[in-house]
C-alpha cells in the first residue's frame, strides 16, 4: 500500500529536530544503546560492502534490475545530517519522546531513503504505518535499516514487482544478552556453535530482521525469530531462509528465499529481495526462491 503523495516541504534536518526537540545531539544521557564499533567502519568500505551484496542478490535472483538504473542506494552517516533536508511530513511521524539517538537515525534513515529514491524518481517523503513499514512512492519498493552512526537504504523500481529487506548490524549488539536462544533453532545453533559465535549468531540476526522487512509487506503479520529457519550456503555466500508456516497464500510453508549476508570487520550487511510474482516457480540452481516439500 502507498501513501497520497502530500505536499512537499522539505525542511533542514538539523533545523528541525532542534525547533521540535530540546537536547543537542550527544547531551542528553542517553537510554539508547551505546555507540559500537560500527563509529570506525569507513563509509568506502561500508559502500563497497553493500553494493557488492547488492549486485550478487540481485544476480541470483535472475533480476534485470540495475544498480542505479533501477535500485537506488543510499547510506548516510549521522555527522553528516545536517547536510540533508526532511519533509515536514516526515518529521511528523516522529514521536517527540523518542531519545535522541533514535531521532538522528530516524533523520539519517530518512536522508539515506531520499539518497535512493533521487537515484530513480524524484525526491518524495517516505512516510511509516502503524507497525513501522515504511511507505514508499508508487511503484518503488524499498528497506531501511539503521546502525548507528549509518543509516542504509535500498529502493527498487517495480512497478511492485519486488519486496525488499535490508539490515545492517554490528557484532557488538550480540555482547552482554544471549539472544542465541530467541533467535536461533536447535540446527541454527549448531552452525552458530561451530565458528565465531558472536560474528555467526549476528548474521543470524541480521538475516532474519531482512526476511522480517522483506515479508512483512507481503503478509502484514508478525513473523516469530523461529517461523523461518536459516541454512547457510558457502557456494552461494547466503542463507536459504524456509518458512517453517505459512504466512499467506503467496507464501506457504516451506517456502524457501535467499538472504545475502556479508559479515566485515563488527559490521554484518543482510539483504533479501523478493520477487512477488514468481513464488513457488523458480526451481533452478542459480534460483532464489523455490519452495520446498
Ligand atoms: C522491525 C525490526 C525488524 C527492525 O529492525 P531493527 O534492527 O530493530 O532496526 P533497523 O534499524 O535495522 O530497522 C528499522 C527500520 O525497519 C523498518 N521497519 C520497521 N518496521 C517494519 C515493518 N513492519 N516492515 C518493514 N520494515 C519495517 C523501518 O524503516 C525502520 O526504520 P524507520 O523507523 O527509521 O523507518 C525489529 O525491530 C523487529 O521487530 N524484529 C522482530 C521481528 C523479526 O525480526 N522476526 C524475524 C522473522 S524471521
Amino acid at each position: 500500500m502507498h501513501h497520497l503523495i502530500p505536499k512537499l516541504m522539505p525542511i533542514g534536518i538539523t533545523e528541525a529536530l532542534s525547533s521540535r526537540f530540546p537536547s543537542e545531539l550527544g547531551q542528553e544521557p542517553s537510554r539508547c544503546a551505546p555507540p559500537g564499533r560500527a563509529e570506525h567502519a569507513d563509509l568506502t568500505e561500508l559502500k563497497s560492502v553493500v553494493e557488492s551484496t547488492l549486485i550478487r542478490t540481485m544476480a541470483l535472483a535472475n533480476s534485470s534490475r540495475r544498480l542505479s538504473r533501477h535500485v537506488g542506494l543510499g547510506i548516510v552517516s549521522a555527522e553528516d545530517h545536517s547536510n540533508y533536508i526532511l519533509h515536514r511530513e516526515e518529521l511528523e511521524i516522529l514521536s517527540p519522546r523518542a531519545c535522541r539517538r533514535k531521532q538522528i537515525e530516524f533523520a539519517t534513515g530518512r536522508a539515506a531513503a531520499h539518497v535512493a529514491l533521487k537515484q530513480l524518481a524524484n525526491a518524495f517523503p517516505v512516510l511509516r504505518d502503524h507497525k513501522g513499514e515504511p511507505l514508499w512512492p508508487e511503484g518503488i519498493v524499498g528497506s531501511i535499516t539503521h546502525c548507528y552512526p549509518w543509516s542504509v537504504a535500498v529502493a527498487i523500481k517495480g512497478p511492485n514487482l519486488f519486496t525488499v529487506g535490508v539490515d545492517l548490524e554490528t557484532t557488538e549488539r550480540m555482547k552482554g544478552t544471549d539472544i542465541t536462544e530467541l533467535v536461533c533453532s536447535n540446527t541454527e545453533l549448531d552452525w552458530v556453535r561451530g565458528g565465531n559465535l558472536q560474528e555467526r549468531l549476528t548474521m543470524i540476526f541480521s538475516a532474519k530482521e531482512a526476511v522480517y522487512k522483506a515479508f512483512y509487506p507481503l503478509c502484514r503479520r508478525y513473523i516469530d525469530f523461529k517461523d523461518v529457519e536459516l541454512t547457510w550456503v558457502p557456494a552461494q555466500s547466503c542463507f536459504h531462509g524456509r518458512f517453517l508456516a505459512p504466512f499467506g497464500p503467496n507464501l506457504p510453508r516451506g517456502q524457501v528465499c535467499a538472504v545475502h549476508c556479508h559479515s566485515y570487520t563488527e559490521l554484518v550487511f543482510s539483504c533479501v529481495i523478493h520477487s512477488r510474482g514468481k513464488v513457488g516457480m523458480h526451481q533452478t540452481p542459480g534460483s532464489w526462491l523455490t519452495r520446498s516439500t
